[in-house]
């Protein structure tokens, strides 16, 4: 069983990378078909993969004799073999009756191979169903044709169709449990047809099936001599699948590595997301516009006349342009467009939930970002489609937000392009994938707004001051001493003819951020716009010294790489918080103590202590002056 509580999308996808390989050798000329199955275990979803793998002879001999014995074992009745049996392999499953996980399974037929991405169907999972819905061609949404269109019916629907899946089966099981009754099944149909008109999905195929006794499974069923329509396999077998899709479309390659194993040979390697490529084929290389001409498309097979959708190639250009990883070779005349702010709907992954305003890396196709999300306009009910309005994202939440990069993401709406379209955020420290979303359009803000390039530059105003300007971050708990050992060291270097300035948090919170409180997100707004401050000063040719609690890691990181090497220094103003406390210069702790001031760092809100900090003073055993001065020894030589 894989597991996806880490990287969802690719820790799974590589677990079973080797499987898929070893199968796909087998069935090299078959096309293939990726789907996902929705429902819970109550709607026999079990019972149906089962008795898909049953029906194409996948299970062997010694398999079947072992299931028909478990089968008598749980107190099946008669012939009938219990497929549930089959498929739920995970102890916990058999144990409380729930499926877990995403487990992948290989099936193939005459015309076809299979692979099915088996997902629970409780909300709480969520993000296991997004996780097997992303890379699916189909889904098949289960429906207990005793009980009709449920709410979680509803759900699945919707995160099929956000996750952009064209091909939908409603397929109504246990008919033989309502008689094969086609009134039954008509009305189902009809209150589906309603429900999925109401949320823009454009069609779906209904069929009346049995899992559990194989009725229009594997060819047409004696029972429902009222249904016309087509049997599960032989729609799976003949549906149109993504990747013949995407070859019709303009051709897109994001550059996986350059491929130069000597002087002789470069080529660019990675997977074609759409279309084609062939010699000859004019290209443009982005995001930074370049275009060249297509020489070789080679492969470890040799070269190709033309390559598609779907295969893994090198290509080589006539002329020695730039392109490295991360790039996106593109037909010439259609490119896909770059931007760095989108708008998008994101689904939450991650036990903690989505900090506004902090950096997460984001992870789109072979690109890799700097990344920032807002407020939420809105999450939405997944079981209402109703509109909320949330502060934040929790685990299992679909919402949508702006989000911005530090760089031009080459792009193209999800709806258009999955590979280009859809990407993960990484949290920077844990590197946990926190959550997966689907690009919908850039903003014209990002289009309109270009960096001005100016003639007298950071280095030339530094070269003015006589020096090499940095940023003196110090960080600690309230009452830490922050304030007056950075005071101190202003003094220090005031005197060594050095330009200083110094952003105090209390200060700083009277004008520019007088609009923040203390809450998380607004923490992480406050040092934020700081950070962006202290750049520019920086940039003025300032050494800065900021004195606020900055309580976590990731903004201080994240104003760490706003910065050139070596131009952050982080100081950790290390006082204990009893210390802190039993000093109470602003009367505050007591205060919070009390319960009369809310989001206290140290009491009711955390510290991240620095883990390694360019520099740590001891408040206990040093003063702030014998502090200051320790810390300017650190600095020297001062250049
Ligand atoms: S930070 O967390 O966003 O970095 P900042 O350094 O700007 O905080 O402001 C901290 C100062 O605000 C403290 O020194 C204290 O005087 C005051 N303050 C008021 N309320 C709080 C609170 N809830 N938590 C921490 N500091 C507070």
């Amino acid at each position: 069983m894989t597991d996806t509580t880490n990287d969802p999308v690719y820790v799974t996808e590589a677990l079973i990378a080797e499987d898929i390989d070893a199968y796909l050798d087998q069935h090299q000329h078959k096309t293939m078909l990726r789907f996902i199955t929705c429902g819970s275990v109550d709607d026999g979803k079990s019972t149906l993969i089962g008795r898909l793998l049953y029906d194409s002879k996948m299970i062997f001999e010694d398999q079947l004799d072992a299931l028909t014995a478990d089968s008598k074992k749980v107190g099946t009745q008669g012939q009938d073999i219990d497929f549930a049996l089959l498929v739920d392999g995970l102890a916990a499953e058999r144990e409380q009756g729930i499926t877990i996980d995403v487990a992948y399974r290989f099936f193939n037929t005459e015309k076809r191979k299979f692979i099915v991405a088996d997902c629970p169907g409780h909300e709480q999972y969520t993000r296991n169903m997004i996780t097997g819905a992303s890379t699916a061609d189909l889904a098949v949404i289960l429906i207990d044709a005793r009980k009709g269109v449920l709410v979680q019916t509803r759900r699945h629907s919707y995160l099929c169709h956000l996750i952009g899946i064209k091909n939908l089966v409603l397929a109504v099981n246990k008919m033989d449990l309502v008689d094969y009754d086609q009134a039954v099944f008509d009305g189902i149909v009809k209150d589906y047809a309603e429900f999925a008109k109401s949320i823009g999905i454009q069609s779906f195929t209904a069929m009346p099936i049995s899992g559990f006794k194989g009725d229009n499974i594997i060819g047409p069923s004696e029972n429902t001599p009222w249904y016309k329509g087509p049997n599960l396999i032989e729609h799976l077998e003949t549906v149109e699948v993504l990747s013949s899709e995407d070859q019709a479309k303009p051709f897109r390659m994001p550059v996986q590595w350059v491929n130069r194993p000597n002087l002789d040979f470069r080529g660019f390697s990675g997977l074609i997301a759409t279309g084609s490529v062939k010699p000859g084929d004019a290209i443009r290389v982005l995001p930074s516009g370049k275009t060249s001409t297509v020489t070789r498309v080679v492969t470890l097979d040799g070269d190709l006349d033309e390559a598609v959708a779907g295969q893994s190639v090198t290509v080589c250009f006539a002329d020695e342009i730039d392109c490295s990883r991360g790039d996106v070779i593109s037909v010439a005349d259609t490119p896909p467009q770059a931007a760095d702010q989108f708008e998008s709907t994101i689904v939450w992954l991650n036990d903690e939930p989505l900090h506004v305003g902090r950096a997460y890396w984001l992870k789109l196709g072979t690109q890799m970002v700097s990344a920032t999300v807002q407020q939420p306009k809105y999450a939405v009910n997944v079981n209402t489609m109703e509109h909320v309005a949330v502060k934040t994202l929790e685990l299992n939440a679909i919402g949508v937000a702006q989000i911005s990069t530090d760089k031009q993401v080459v792009f193209e709406p999800y709806a258009d392009n999955r590979t280009l379209g859809g990407f993960i955020l990484i949290d920077k420290i844990t590197n946990a994938t926190v959550a997966a979303g689907m690009l919908q359009f850039s903003l014209r803000r990002a289009q309109n707004v270009h960096w001005q390039a100016t003639d007298i530059d950071r280095n030339e105003h530094a070269r003015l001051k006589n020096q090499t300007p940095k940023v003196l971050w110090f960080t600690g708990l309230s009452g830490s001493g922050k304030s007056t050992i950075a005071n101190e060291v202003e003094k220090s270097l005031n005197l060594m003819n050095r330009h200083t300035f110094l952003l105090d948090g209390d200060n700083v919170r009277h004008g520019l951020n007088k609009d923040l409180g203390f809450t998380e997100a607004d923490r992480i707004e406050n040092i934020r716009r700081v950070g962006e401050v202290a750049k520019l000063m920086v940039d003025a040719g300032l050494i800065v010294l900021t004195a606020f609690i900055s309580p976590f890691r990731a903004e201080r990181e994240m104003v760490r790489s706003l910065l050139p090497e070596g131009e952050f220094i982080e100081i950790f103003v290390d006082t204990p918080l009893e210390v802190a406390e039993a000093r109470d210069v602003k009367g505050l702790y007591k205060k919070a103590r009390a319960g009369n001031l809310k989001n206290f760092t140290g009491i009711d809100s955390p510290y991240e202590a620095p883990v390694n900090p360019e520099i740590r003073v001891n408040t206990v055993e040093m003063t702030p002056q014998e502090a200051a001065a320790h810390i300017i020894r650190q600095l020297m030589p001062l250049k």
